[in-house]
């Protein structure tokens, strides 16, 4: 796994966006928040899928992986704006509105979304595929994925939803992308349609597990802990607010044990390979 994830940082470090411009700093800005790092779960789920079953794809796809990670960085960057959760540190470092301004915030992420669909249509893949992956990470990380779970996150700051509509925000905003993220790994490995469905019905389970761990760690770590501002979520309809820590914490253990449960009835080799990922993130917030 830690091989999967060095060669995934050496292929990301190669190929930072790069342009001969005369603008002062737009080369360096739109750089900083991939390189700051990140735990680079996406691409390490699409990752593991392909090396269950096609680990000799595993090189051609890395242009899939890093498009999964400018996808993701590209929604840290609007997510931290003023105009949204208005953070003032991520992954460890200043956000780009703060080192820079808010132009170049707002246009980074820009970049970092169209360059996704660039990377991907330029991997060494056939074009069905392509066309496949696209369709996936754009219905999912777009307008009726992370886009309106995002519009819901916003809008409805300081108005209580009910627990049903919670677990549409969340599983808009986050587990869309994290199910879309193993299914594209699948569509790679020319796992069966039932398999890919599968693979996304978890990735959804595992991304509402991951949004409430996320909601647990802005109550519950300082900013050094988890190098982005917390204790942000005063306004916002996270699990904690709605369920209370405890109940947050008995929400999480309750879907942690399903996760477990469902790894536990895939293939032998998907199971291998996305338990070796997986385990530490399904207890994370034990
Ligand atoms: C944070 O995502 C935002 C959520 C969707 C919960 P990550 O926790 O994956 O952030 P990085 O990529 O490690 O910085
Ligand atoms: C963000 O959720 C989800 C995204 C789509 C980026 P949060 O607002 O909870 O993420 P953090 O806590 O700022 O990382
Ligand atoms: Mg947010
Ligand atoms: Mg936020
Ligand atoms: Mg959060």
């Amino acid at each position: 796994m830690k091989n999967l994830l060095n060669e995934f940082e050496d292929y990301l470090l190669n190929n930072l966006p790069s342009l001969k411009t005369f603008h002062p700093f737009f080369e360096d800005a739109l750089g900083d928040m991939l390189k700051a790092g990140g735990k680079r779960f996406r691409p390490m789920l699409l990752l593991s899928v392909i090396k269950s079953n096609k680990s000799l794809l595993i090189k051609n796809s890395m242009p899939v992986a890093l498009g999964l990670e400018m996808l993701h960085t590209y929604s840290l960057i609007h997510d931290d704006l003023p105009s949204m959760d208005n953070a003032d540190l991520r992954r460890g470092f200043e956000t780009l509105h703060k080192k820079y301004d808010e132009v170049t915030a707002i246009l980074v992420g820009d970049a970092l979304n169209t360059e996704a669909f660039n990377q991907i249509s330029n991997a060494s893949l056939s074009n069905d595929v392509k066309i496949e992956l696209i369709k996936c990470l754009s219905s999912n990380g777009g307008i009726n994925g992370m886009i309106i779970g995002q519009a819901i996150d916003c809008y409805f700051e300081n108005q209580k939803l009910e627990l049903s509509q919670l677990e549409y925000l969340h599983i808009h905003k986050t587990a869309k992308l994290i199910a879309a993220s193993l299914k594209m790994g699948a569509i790679i490995s020319e796992y069966d349609l039932e398999t890919q469905e599968k693979l996304f019905n978890f990735g959804i389970d595992l991304g509402l597990l991951f949004q409430i761990q996320d909601d647990i760690i802005d109550e519950t770590q300082s900013e050094e802990e988890a190098g982005k501002t917390t204790q942000n979520d005063e306004a916002k309809n996270s699990f904690v607010n709605l369920l209370g820590l405890n109940g947050a914490i008995k929400a999480a253990d309750e879907l942690s044990l399903k996760c477990e449960e469902t790894l536990n009835t895939l293939d032998k080799k998907l199971k291998l390979s996305l338990e070796e990922l997986l385990l530490k993130y399904i207890n994370r917030h034990k």
